[in-house]
Order: C-alpha cells, then structure tokens, then sequence
C-alpha cells in the first residue's frame, strides 16, 4: 500500500516569522525548549512558563498545546509538544523519540494537518531518525479492501518537514531506521491479508520478489518436500487444496566463510485447527498464524534495504492447516524429516510439526551459528505472558541474555520461560517417538520442548509470539491489527550482537 505518509528534512530557517507551513516544537519537562523555538514564541509573544502553569502541560510525552492564529507569524497553528526528558521518564519508555514521534503521527491526522514543520535543530540524528520512524508506525492503516474510504478515520496525505542541523547525517540515520519500519510494515501487511488472498503460494511469492534487493531466494515445492522427506510438514498441509510451500531466502553481506545466522518461521497461512477443529469464535484471527513467518521475511527485508554486513538464511514454512477427506487426524503417525517419528493427538498443534522439518532440514543444510524461530505457536503463552511479552526459550544462556536485552531496547519485549528435560516425559508418546502435545499444563513449555528435539547442538532460541503478533491493544506506534512483531527485536540483537 503506498504511505500518504512523506517525511523530508531541510536546514534550520534563521527565522520563521514568514514560514507558511504550520509549525511543532518540543518542550521537555523542564519546559526547555530548543533556541530556534524560543526565537519563535518570542516573536508571537507566547510566554509558555505563563501559559503552562495555567493549563498544567508539563512537557510529558502525550501532552500538548496548540496554538491557532498566532501573531506576527505566517504560520496558522504552532503546536507545542511535551519531550519528557526526566531521567525516570526515560527509562520507562525505552523508545522515548520513536513513541513521540507516533503520539504526532496521531495528532496531526486527528487536527487534519497536510503540511507541518518540526523545529529539530537540538536533537540528534538518532533521536530525528526514531521520531521518523514512529511518524511512519503510527501512521499505517490497512484499508486496501475498503471501497469506500471513510475520509474522518483515514489518515490524510502529511507531509512533515524535520528543520535540522546537520541534514546528511539525519538523513542517513532516518534511512537506517526506516529500513527496520519497512521491514514491520510489511510483515504488519502480509499479517492483515486475508487468508483467502495470501496462501502458501503468495505468501513464496512475497518472499522471491525480495530478489530485487538482493536477496537469493529458493522455493521449494511439494515434489521437493516429499523428496527431502518432510513428512511432518507435509501432513499439516495436506488437507489443503492449496499446496505447501518452503521459502528460503539469503542475505550475504558477512564475509565469506562466516557461518550464517538462521531464522526459520511458522507460516500456517490459515489454522483451522483441522480435524481437531477450532470453534468458530474468532476463528478469522488465525489468518495470522503466519506471524512468524511474515516476521522473518520482514527481518530479510529489514537487512537487505539497510544492507547489513551480517550473513543470514531464513526458512518459512507455508502450508494451510484444514480439515478434509485427505486431512491428517490424531491417531496418526508420521514421520518427520529428522527420521523421528510423532504421533498426531491434536491436529490444532500444526505449527510444531511445521517448524520440526523446517528447523532440521537448516541445521543440516546450512549449520548456521546460531537458530532463531518465529512462531505463533500455543494460547498457552498468551495464558501465561499476556500480550505484552512474547514467550522467549532456548538451550543457551547467553544467546537468550542477548534477546532479552534486544528486547528491552526495542520496545518488543521478551520473557525467557524455561525448557527442563523433566517436561519431555509429557510428550513421550506410547506408539512414536514423541506426541505432538503436552496436555493443558505448561502448553507453551512442552511446545517449545518438542521443537528442541530437532535442532540438535545448534545453539537455538524460539520466539512464541502468539499473544504479540496481532490483535494486540492500539498503542502509539500501532493502531493496526497486526503488529509486525519480532523485526525490531531481531534486528536490534542482530545490530547489538553481530556487527561492527
Ligand atoms: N495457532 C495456534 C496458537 C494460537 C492461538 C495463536 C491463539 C494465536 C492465538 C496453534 O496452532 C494452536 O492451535 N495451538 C494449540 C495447541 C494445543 C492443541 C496443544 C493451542 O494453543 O490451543
Ligand atoms: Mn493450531
Ligand atoms: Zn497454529
């Protein structure tokens, strides 16, 4: 969808009195606000200690003051927004500029403002960059299957002009941050797609045209997963009409012989639970059981635009999960690529069986550094972690210190719940080699102790982002369904970790 969103940047005026564009500044807590500002509200004879006391703005992030007609200006509104820059304040809102930059986004559409210019001369690159990037977040909306657009709640062509210092480096580091918001952008898409619009063969299609930036991609098609033995993948696909897909897809910008750092996602394009049926109550919902999957290719994306000195394979699997006369059912036995075999109770517990051929089959392709999957695996995690944390495993300590703290600097926050081989009795199963569910208790646990049987020795994380992937409550950089979750987190432990 094209953004009606356009931001520029342009040097600082010496003065703004015949400046048409309306104008925004920052005040902080203190009520401090930039010189240039200071020059400004001299000139329309705004004295904002006086003003602030009057109407308590205490220069916290979400207030504001709005000032119509002001004199002596061209401008026909001049906007003061609150920057908290309390110490407190700060740690509380890890992405302080990115959620002010989503609290403008907001502002502006709800004032119906077109064309506006944000005094930034006292901020740094990064801090411009992160308020670009939250103008832009907070700015999508998915309307494309909406024939008549209702103009009050779609958000108005804005242009945001940033007034800085040092234009080139602003620009650069605006470009770097987009970088990851486009990578959530288009996860945030392809999460809101319909699942009658994007199956598994759409979906490989999304991920192929990523070859325009570079990226090398395979799709692998029935015939090649029956070759490569994946049965557990392919029973979960085949009560669709619609054939399975795997998508692999490289990014190789490391050096040569550095081992590469996998990302492997579930992409269940619909999951009807199968013969093991869901009821129907917010049944639609599970048009986003390809989160993890959409995350991934985000990431892919995310890493290709911004070019990143990082060599990474990724693993999708896509299939549709349905009930049929050709469907798999409990009872069933079948055999995963890894040789082990599993016994079907639950054909709702898919994305297990999924990600058990697609984790393999990159531990032996590509014996990467390091395995992170995405997936949106079990209600069980949503029971446990709410909304707010996505459900963090892994058979390495400090590769899930590293995601933890990636976590909590990218505002996508992650809690480690533990893996124990006490649980595995739990999916011991009486005819295979292991079940595909735990029962009720520790779901997301015993979950995530099955997709450890396939990754042998490889250190390994698994991100449950049921709870995080969609449906999640509007904040100030998502108003959105999806949320795009797990591009910002991955991206930043990447960056954090891995390179320079
Ligand atoms: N895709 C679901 C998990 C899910 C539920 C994600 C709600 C997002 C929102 C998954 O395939 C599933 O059905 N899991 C079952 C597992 C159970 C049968 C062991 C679950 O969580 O109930
Ligand atoms: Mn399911
Ligand atoms: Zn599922």
């Amino acid at each position: 969808m094209k953004s009606q969103l356009i931001i520029k940047t342009s040097k600082i005026l010496k003065d703004y009195s015949k400046h048409t564009n309306n104008i925004v500044i920052y005040a902080d807590k203190s009520l401090k606000i930039s010189p240039l500002a200071k020059d400004l509200l001299k000139t329309i004879g705004l004295d904002l200690k006086k003003i602030s006391a009057g109407v308590q703005f205490l220069g916290q992030v979400g207030q504001h003051l709005d000032f119509l007609s002001p004199a002596n200006i061209k401008a026909k509104r001049v906007l003061i927004l609150g920057s908290a820059s309390s110490k407190e304040e700060k740690e509380n809102i890890p992405n302080e500029f990115q959620v002010i930059g989503g609290i403008l986004a907001k502002l502006l559409v709800s004032l119906k403002q077109e064309n506006v210019t944000i005094i930034l001369e006292n901020k740094t690159p990064q801090q411009i960059a992160k308020i670009a990037a939250g103008l832009r977040l907070a700015h999508y909306k998915f309307d494309k299957y909406k024939t008549k657009k209702s103009p009050a709640k779609t958000p108005n062509k804005l242009s945001v002009t940033f007034h800085v210092k040092e234009k080139s480096s602003t620009n650069k580091a605006i470009a770097d941050e987009m970088a990851i918001v486009e990578g959530s952008l288009f996860a945030r898409d392809l999460v809101n797609e319909p699942p009658n619009i994007l199956g598994p063969v759409q979906f490989a299609k999304k991920a192929s045209d990523l070859s325009t930036l570079g990226v090398e991609v395979e799709i692998l098609t029935p015939t090649e997963l029956k070759k490569l033995k994946m049965g557990a993948l392919m029973a979960v696909g085949q009560g669709s009409v619609r054939p399975a897909r795997l998508a692999i897809m490289r990014w190789n910008g490391g050096k040569k012989n550095d081992k590469p750092i996998a990302f492997i996602g579930k992409g269940v394009v619909f999951d009807t639970g199968g013969i093991s049926i869901k009821p129907a109550g917010s049944m639609e919902d599970m048009k986003g059981d390809m989160g993890g999957a959409a995350a991934v290719i985000g990431l892919v994306k995310t890493l290709a635009l911004r070019k990143a000195k990082l060599n990474i394979v990724a693993v999708i699997g896509l299939v549709e999960n349905m009930p049929d006369g050709n469907a798999y059912r409990p009872g069933d036995i079948i055999t995963s690529m890894s040789g082990q075999t599993i016994e079907v109770i639950n054909t709702d517990a898919e994305g297990r069986l999924v990600l058990a051929d697609a984790l393999h089959y990159t531990k032996e392709r590509f014996n990467p550094k390091i395995m992170i999957d995405l997936a949106t695996l079990t209600g069980a995690v949503m029971v446990g972690l709410g909304q707010e944390y996505a459900g963090l495993f892994s058979n390495d300590d400090a590769l899930a210190k590293k995601l933890f703290e990636a976590g909590q600097n990218s505002d996508e926050k992650l809690w480690r719940l533990p893996l124990n081989k006490a649980y595995d009795k739990l999916i011991d199963s009486r005819f295979a080699d292991m079940k595909n569910t735990g029962g009720r208790y520790g779901g997301a646990i015993t979950a995530a102790q099955f997709l450890q049987r396939f990754v042998g020795d490889i250190p390994w994380a698994h991100l449950d982002i049921a709870g995080t992937g969609f449906a999640t409550k509007p904040n100030e950089i998502n108003n959105s369904w999806a949320s795009g979750f797990g591009v910002a987190v991955l991206d930043r432990f990447l960056r954090d970790n891995y390179e320079g």
